[in-house]
């Protein structure tokens, strides 16, 4: 990433398996005659997520000892210091305190939690602000800094990077792009295009109704999990036509045989496997099996949808407690 995105990158506690930590530990950049240190840590308990999944490669230091280590370095060097601090807002909070009043951090951006603060929290001495979620906004400071670099007065405002956003061009074709080839696939006879390399062609789903014939109390409990609802959240969303969205939340995208805009009922005469029904965990129906194998592969099926990205709270005792059937 760092070689392929011309960012200024900067960590105070993550290091590389050589043991060096992997950027810069603070930066200082001149503006409008301030010196502006910024500092990050990262929270030890954040899983580092790498292409090549050896997350162990890492070592994250404590974020205090970074911080007492860099930072009086840096305060020879700065005159308002702002901490990126990629921590839960608990963490952020307890280490500000930890550090105390007079730790030389003017400014302190909690950047884990996609909250949002419409106004400044004060931690001691410092301003807290949050950088909100998914670059879906920009946080504008405006501060009054005293010739002894004293943040004495500082405004926020949140700019929702709305239609009234100056447009980014890249963003915009894609836009268009993913616009023209939903257009073609209104069509509901068109059929993704991706690959379904898993399952086997002699074996279908046959819908979560004809389990309900004989399964008949798990099938009144599926229809009360959010399981059964998966698709309206797409509906709502308009993204029913995405098949970065649809893979999750349907029957057997990858599989042979499984979800398919042209699967549904209406038009192919077949269950349309829309919601993640029955089979999307147990697998396909007519390979109906009653020897345990189902169980164990229900039990393995959950972390293929309920990933680090889209469920980061899934533990499975309690996730199942509530779907237990
Ligand atoms: C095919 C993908 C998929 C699989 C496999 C899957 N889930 Fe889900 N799960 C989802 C989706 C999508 C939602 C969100 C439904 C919605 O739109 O509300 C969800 C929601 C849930 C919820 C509701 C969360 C809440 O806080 O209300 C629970 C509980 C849950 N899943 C448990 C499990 C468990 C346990 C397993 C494995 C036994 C599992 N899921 C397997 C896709 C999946
Ligand atoms: C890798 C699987 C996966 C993909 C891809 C995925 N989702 Fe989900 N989605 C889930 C799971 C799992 C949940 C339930 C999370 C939980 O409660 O822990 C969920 C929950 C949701 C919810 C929340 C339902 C609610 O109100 O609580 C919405 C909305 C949603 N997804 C929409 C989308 C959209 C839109 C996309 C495409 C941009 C998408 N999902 C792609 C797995 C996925
Ligand atoms: C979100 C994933 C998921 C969905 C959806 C799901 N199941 Fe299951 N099911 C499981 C898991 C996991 C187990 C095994 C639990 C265990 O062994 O502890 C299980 C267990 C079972 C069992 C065995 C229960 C027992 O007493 O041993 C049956 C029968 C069953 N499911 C039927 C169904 C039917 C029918 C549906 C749809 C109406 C359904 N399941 C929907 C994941 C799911
Ligand atoms: C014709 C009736 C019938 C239909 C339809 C049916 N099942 Fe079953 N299923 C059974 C019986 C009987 C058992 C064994 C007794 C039991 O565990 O309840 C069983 C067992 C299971 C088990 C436990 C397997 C194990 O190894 O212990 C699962 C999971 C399951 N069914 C899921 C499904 C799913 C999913 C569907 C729909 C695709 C489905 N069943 C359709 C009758 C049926």
């Amino acid at each position: 990433m760092a070689s392929t995105h011309n960012f200024r990158w900067t960590n105070a506690n993550v290091r590389g398996s050589n043991g060096e930590l992997l950027f810069p530990p603070y930066l200082v950049t001149e503006k409008a005659g301030l010196r502006v240190g910024v500092i990050s840590v990262l929270g030890p308990d954040y899983k580092i997520v790498t292409m090549s999944a050896a997350s162990d490669e890492f070592t994250v230091d404590s974020p205090r000892d970074a911080l007492d280590k860099y930072l009086p370095e840096l305060r020879g060097k700065a005159d308002v210091i702002v901490l990126l601090a990629q921590l839960s807002g608990k963490d952020t909070r307890e280490l500000l305190l930890g550090l105390g009043e007079g730790s030389g951090i003017d400014i302190c951006v909690e950047s884990h939690d996609p909250r949002q603060y419409r106004r400044i929290n004060k931690v001691g001495d410092v301003h807290l602000v949050a950088a909100n979620n998914q670059g879906k906004y920009v946080g504008q400071l405006d501060m009054l800094v005293s010739k002894a670099g004293i943040v004495e007065d500082a405004t926020l405002t949140i700019h929702a990077l709305d239609k009234q956003s100056p447009e980014i061009k890249e963003l915009v074709d894609k836009v268009k792009k993913f616009e023209e080839e939903n257009k073609a696939a209104g069509d509901t006879r068109t059929s993704f295009i991706h690959p379904r390399d898993k399952g086997d062609d002699n074996h279908r789903f046959l819908g979560a109704h004809s389990c309900g014939t004989c399964h008949k109390e798990t099938f009144q409990n599926y229809l009360q999990s959010a399981h059964a609802r998966a698709w309206d959240s797409l509906t709502t969303k308009g993204q029913t036509n995405n098949e970065d969205c649809v893979a999750c939340h349907s029957v057997g995208f990858f599989h042979k045989n499984g979800y398919d805009r042209v699967a549904d009922a209406k038009v192919a005469g077949r269950e349309a496997l829309t919601n993640v029904q029955c089979e999307a965990c147990h697998g396909y129906g007519t390979g109906h099996d009653r020897e345990g194998s189902w169980l164990a592969q229900a039990k393995d099926s959950c972390v293929t949808c309920h990933d680090q990205q889209n469920s980061p709270e899934f533990d499975y005792e309690t996730y199942w407690a509530k779907i237990a059937h």
